[in-house]
């Protein structure tokens, strides 16, 4: 094992992080060569900086006129410089300060600098890379993101373990703690991905179910279960009925007990409404970790960055710090936000009002981006095939028996139409 990972193992010595490793994680570390050797001459060379694979002029980056001219507000450094490896520290400064205003549990809990990473799709593989390996299970509810099965079984090789989400119009706290236990009793440790709101289905949980989440996996990482949480805030804050949890699940588990790593797959992507900037962050949190083992565990990390993408788009990272600070942010995004929730609104009352087929089915909604019915007796499959083919309308079919519909993508005056449509095609078919 190389010298440098060793001496990241020894800081993290005991800590849940260094039992949680994978084989990769274990040996990963951050090489100290050219990326190191440039940061170190960006400071100190006055004369010339023969450092890094870049090309300079007058003292700046060369980049094309045609750029400069779509990108004015931008230097060139900030539009087509590298960006440190595991970000452009303003901005991991920045997310870190309003991680802390989002989620008011976190005050006076120590987490570390999130890292940037190419969207959150990396940053849960990368975790994954970390912590998962061949022969290990990770628990994910039965309606989940697909993209986790990709990530978990044919990257990680490992198994993904399903529970059902629902128990009635309720999250199945029980399922997921019991998967924990037993995971627990096999192999000493268990993995949890938890993404509220959820895609497909558009829930979120309530004050209540998060509060018996988090005293569950207390009581059983009291019982020496290490428990690595997973928190893909991928659709962060956007909640629209009262008694819900508007925070990260995160912010919950960090600093509960000492064999219980959080960690915060999260980013711009929905939540600043810039799905195409492939940007994202990882933060971890754990009880009483030092500054130094969190620095250990980012080092970690950004070894993966480097040994696989190098580094994050530049360009979308100093785009996003000036709308961080841009004037009018809040209010733009609050704006877009009530847009959302209107569109959430019309599908909750045209829904309420309607007749609906037999076999279609509704489930719990009350956040995100979308929500999804349950097709019993007919296939969701020739549903959505029939939608589109007959009507033009676009939605997605989930293992044949469910049919996910992103409201967030319809106009609110043209819910009550997709509603109707989607009903009388399921009256078609089962005609
Ligand atoms: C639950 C969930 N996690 C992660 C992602 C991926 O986000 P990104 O586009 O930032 O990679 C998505 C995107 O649809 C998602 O629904």
């Amino acid at each position: 094992m190389n010298q440098l990972a060793e001496e990241l193992n020894e800081v993290l010595a005991g800590t849940v992080a260094e039992r949680l490793f994978s084989e990769m994680g274990r040996h990963m570390y951050f090489p100290k060569g050219i990326i190191t050797q440039g940061a170190e001459a960006s400071e100190r060379a006055y004369r010339f900086n023969a450092t890094i694979g870049m090309a300079y002029e007058h003292g700046q980056p060369m980049m094309l006129d045609a750029l400069r001219k779509e990108l004015p507000g931008l230097t060139p450094t900030e539009a087509v410089a590298y960006a440190p490896t595991g970000g452009v520290l303003e901005l991991r400064k920045a997310w870190k300060a309003a991680l802390y205003k989002k989620n008011p549990s976190l005050e006076k809990k120590n987490i570390s600098l999130p890292v940037v990473v190419p969207g959150l799709t990396a940053a849960v593989s990368y975790i994954c890379d970390l912590f998962v390996e061949p022969g290990d299970t990770v628990i994910v509810p039965d309606l989940h993101w697909p993209n986790y099965r990709l990530i978990i079984e044919e990257r990680k090789m490992a198994a993904g373990i399903t529970y059902p989400l629902f128990s009635g119009n309720a999250f199945n706290v029980e399922a997921l703690l019991e998967g924990v236990r037993q995971a627990g009793q096999r192999r000493g440790k268990a993995i949890i991905v938890l993404n509220f709101p959820n895609n497909p289905t558009g829930y979120s949980l309530t004050l209540e179910e998060a509060d018996r989440i988090a005293n569950g996996l207390l009581e059983i990482a009291r019982g020496g279960t290490d428990i690595l949480a997973i928190a893909d805030d991928a659709y962060f804050g956007l909640q629209y009925e009262n008694n819900l949890l508007c925070e990260s699940m995160f912010a919950r588990l960090t600093n509960l007990h000492p064999n219980i790593l959080a960690v915060k797959a999260d980013g711009p992507t929905k939540e600043d409404y810039v799905w195409g900037f492939r940007m994202g962050f990882v933060t971890f949190g754990g009880r009483d970790l030092t500054d130094q083992q969190y620095d250990a565990l980012t080092k970690k990390l950004t070894g993966i960055i480097r040994s696989s993408v190098s580094s994050s788009c530049s360009l979308s990272q100093n785009l996003l710090l000036k709308a961080l600070t841009y004037e009018g942010y809040d209010a733009q995004k609050a704006g877009y936000r009530a847009v959302l929730e209107g569109r959430y609104k019309a599908m909750k009352k045209k829904l309420a009002s309607m007749k609906l087929p037999g076999g279609l089915e509704p489930m719990p909604f009350n956040s995100g981006y979308f929500m999804s019915f349950y097709c019993e007796g007919f296939s969701a499959e020739a549903l959505r095939k029939k939608l589109l083919d007959e009507m033009g309308i676009g939605t997605v079919s989930l293992l044949d028996r469910y049919l996910r519909v992103a409201f967030s993508s319809v106009e609110e005056k043209d819910v009550d139409d997709l509603c109707e449509a989607i009903a009388q095609v399921v009256a078609e078919l089962q005609a």
